[in-house]
């Protein structure tokens, strides 16, 4: 069952860049992308359906490789707060911020935290993301944490997108542990962990990093589990403080480390060396009124891979369009609209060790890519939110939203 898809201009963006072929054409063959090149090129074959996609600009399917994305209520009070000028930290300290959204997401059943998650991610889906990683970390418990993989599998059940998820119980401290982070990393890593992982619901570990959340040592412990039961590492580092817990991610192997506002140049260095990703995330950089910028120029200089994400949290970056991000990536940290569609494509896919199958369009990977009915790529990145006309494209099937 072969459909050819012609009439075309195709951004491949193999190599971090656009790569384009003009008056192009794609074969795929079920799930797959089987021939890709100019319509003059096109070998002689028989098609199940011929579809004209009338000169759009195709793309692969955006990969949003950051989010918080199930939660239970939402933050604006705090938002509201914080523009009386109380800060991040300091609403941390007095028992809001994540532990505000840890007792709502407690309080939710999966049905609920599934119904409102859906919602949010349709806006993700409808922009032209097609993978998602969403993370745990709102539960803190083994029954929480739980609660929130089995909602992210049924995400995976429910949408036509893939969706890869990430347990990150080492996010903030539980209640039940309170000036005892010590024994909660042991109990992430001796019961919580192994427990979800032997259950199917993780893909891959991550944690947060800083001084109001864990420290490198506690991180390490955790990676050291990680790695016994071969799972990918990622991990929020240098959001707010300069902690090295970049420079422990490469170490690990980790596919990317996350944030890095703080990060230094030997951070940078020992990413670059490790192949690390460096996820940017400027919905929160923004939100948090962040004023303090990652070092783009040595990213760029060491050849790190940039990625791009949205962070969709409700504490720092409600963000419900991924072009939206990408536009203040461009604006905010200088980054062509080329690197930017990169950032959340063939870079985003590393992000998340997807990059054998997603990310680039080529021949053997999956057919996900976005029809944009725009002129040039850099359209993409250009408008401000919207909703960009377009032909939604996953694993070969038209997607009508
Ligand atoms: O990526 N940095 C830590 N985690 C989230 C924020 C989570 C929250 O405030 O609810 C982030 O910014
Ligand atoms: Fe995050």
């Amino acid at each position: 069952m072969k459909k050819l898809w012609k009439n075309c201009h195709i951004a491949t963006m193999q190599n971090g860049q656009y790569s384009s072929i003009e008056h192009a054409a794609m074969v795929t063959s079920g799930q797959h992308i089987h021939w890709i090149g100019t319509f003059d090129d096109l070998p002689a074959d028989a098609y199940s359906e011929t579809i004209d996609l009338n000169g759009a600009w195709v793309t692969p399917g955006l990969i949003d490789c950051h989010t918080h994305s199930v939660f239970g209520g939402n933050r604006s009070v705090e938002f509201e707060k914080r523009l009386q000028g109380v800060s991040y930290a300091e609403i941390a300290a007095s028992g809001g911020g994540i532990a505000s959204t840890v007792r709502a997401t407690r309080e939710a059943s999966e049905e609920q935290l599934l119904a409102s998650a859906l919602k949010r991610i349709r806006c993700l889906l409808k922009d032209g993301v097609t993978t998602i990683e969403i993370k745990s970390g709102y539960g803190l418990d083994y029954a929480n944490e739980r609660k929130m993989l089995r909602v992210i599998r049924q995400i995976a059940d429910t949408l036509p997108m893939t969706v890869r998820s990430t347990c990150l119980a080492a996010h903030a401290l539980p209640p039940e542990y309170k000036d005892q982070s010590d024994a909660y990393i042991e109990h992430i890593c001796n019961e919580m962990l192994p427990k979800l992982h032997q259950e199917g619901l993780v893909d891959a570990v991550d944690a947060f990093c800083e001084y109001l959340a864990f420290s490198p040592a506690q991180v390490e412990r955790l990676f050291k589990t990680a790695q016994s039961l071969n799972l990918p590492i990622k991990l929020h580092a240098e959001q707010l403080s300069a902690l090295g817990g970049s420079s422990l991610a490469a170490r690990y192997q980790a596919l990317s480390a996350d944030h890095l506002e703080f990060m230094t140049e030997d951070d940078v260095k020992a990413m670059a060396a490790a192949g690390t990703v460096a996820v940017l995330l400027p919905g929160a950089f923004y939100f948090l009124r962040e004023t303090k910028y990652p070092p783009l120029d040595s990213l760029h200089q060491h050849g790190v891979r940039i990625a791009l994400s949205s962070d969709l949290n409700p504490g720092t970056s409600p963000a419900l369009s991924l072009r939206l991000m990408m536009n203040m990536g461009s604006t905010l940290f200088r980054l062509t609209p080329e690197q930017t569609l990169a950032g959340v494509t063939t870079h985003a896919a590393h992000a998340l060790g997807l990059q054998e199958t997603h990310g680039t369009l080529e021949t053997g990977k999956v057919a996900d890519f976005i029809a944009w009915e725009i002129e040039h790529p850099s359209e993409i990145v250009y408008w401000l939110g919207g909703d960009l006309p377009k032909r939604i494209i996953q694993h070969g099937n038209e997607i009508l939203i």
